[in-house]
């Protein structure tokens, strides 16, 4: 077994951690997405086209981890939604904690 392999089971079997994902979640993604991932944080005021609120239904009715890392890696073109290229595992861990918004179904 190559060591990629190895490192890469034993990430998948930590699982991701979304408290490091909070983390970085507060560092680079509130000032416009809001403390709660409602779209409302004190720089989304001045933007032409408003982050989605993240804690409805609908929201995650339309998006997958796989779209969410998506958007987040490659941004969208067009608005005030930069890439952050990151690793996977940050990646991973910011995403955990996007779904722990999700609301309760
Ligand atoms: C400078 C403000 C800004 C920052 C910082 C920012 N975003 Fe966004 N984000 C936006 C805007 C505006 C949109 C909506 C773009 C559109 O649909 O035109 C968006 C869209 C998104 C979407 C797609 C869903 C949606 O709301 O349309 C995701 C997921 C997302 N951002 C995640 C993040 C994450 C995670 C971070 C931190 C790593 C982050 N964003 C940082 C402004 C920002």
């Amino acid at each position: 077994m190559s060591i990629w392999i190895f490192m890469v089971a034993l990430y998948s079997a930590q699982g991701a951690d979304p408290e490091a994902g909070r983390s970085a979640y507060v560092a680079k993604c509130q000032a416009c997405h809001g403390p709660a991932g409602k779209g409302d944080g004190p720089a989304a005021g001045a933007l032409p086209k408003k982050p989605k609120d993240m804690t409805t239904a609908e929201f995650w009715a339309d998006v997958t981890d796989d779209s969410l890392k998506a958007v987040i890696t490659k941004g969208k073109p067009g608005s005030a939604m930069r890439g952050f290229p990151m690793k996977p595992e940050p990646l991973a861990d910011l995403v955990a904690y996007l779904n722990t918004l999700k609301p309760p179904s």
